[in-house]
């Protein structure tokens, strides 16, 4: 089975490309030579997710997933939230993003939040959703050099690393993204086991 993955995003590729089975062929936007960018203007995760599946299946015919993932804060009722990717700006910058929201929750002692990833999968003339969710705390500081966007301040439950400071299979064993990979391959593996 072939699919794209509608994203330029490499770390997220290669987090996606470790948890996949290997009959399951992972092409790139730029494996099929996209280069336009993908339109993402609904106001939830899901809705975006869907209309990205959607758009590149319509303008490219292939079968496809797309993701998208928010940052939910409970003490800013959820901020960013769908708008995480531009919260401090259409640069979408990560280094303005993460440094935007340590001053938000300066004063604050609740730092719990969550990372919620929707995958949706265009399959078939169907689509079908997978959602991830891991809950932790944001720093009061960035810790670490690796990963990506919101990693150096995210913290998972139970753990005193991180995102940016574990490896990447940790990451995605207890990770959204990976979570949502997880349910993604086991519907894939019905639908391989049924052809
Ligand atoms: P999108 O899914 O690419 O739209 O991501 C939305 C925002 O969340 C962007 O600012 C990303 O950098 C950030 N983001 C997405 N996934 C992760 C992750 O796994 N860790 C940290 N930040 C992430």
């Amino acid at each position: 089975m072939q699919l794209v993955f509608a994203t330029n995003n490499l770390n997220k590729l290669e987090e996606v490309q470790t948890i996949l089975p290997p009959h399951i062929k992972l092409l790139s936007l730029k494996d099929i030579a996209w280069v336009e960018d993908i339109p993402e203007t609904q106001n939830t995760i899901e809705g975006n997710a869907i209309q990205k599946a959607e758009y590149l299946k319509k303008h490219y015919g292939y079968d496809c997933f797309a993701d998208d993932t928010g940052l939910e804060v409970e003490a800013l009722n959820g901020e960013p939230g769908v708008f995480s990717a531009r919260y401090a700006g259409p640069q979408r910058s990560a280094e303005d993003n993460t440094n935007k929201l340590l001053t938000e929750l300066r004063d604050k002692s609740n730092r719990n939040a969550r990372f919620k990833t929707v995958i949706a999968l265009h399959l078939n003339g169907e689509i079908q959703t997978f959602t991830g969710i891991c809950k932790g705390e944001i720093t009061t500081q960035k810790q670490g050099k690796g990963g990506f966007g919101y990693d150096p301040i995210f913290k998972a439950e139970g753990y005193d690393k991180t995102f940016a400071e574990i490896t990447l299979e940790e990451k995605n064993k207890i990770g959204h993204r990976g979570k949502a990979v997880v349910h993604l391959v086991d519907f894939l593996n019905t639908v391989s086991e049924s052809d």
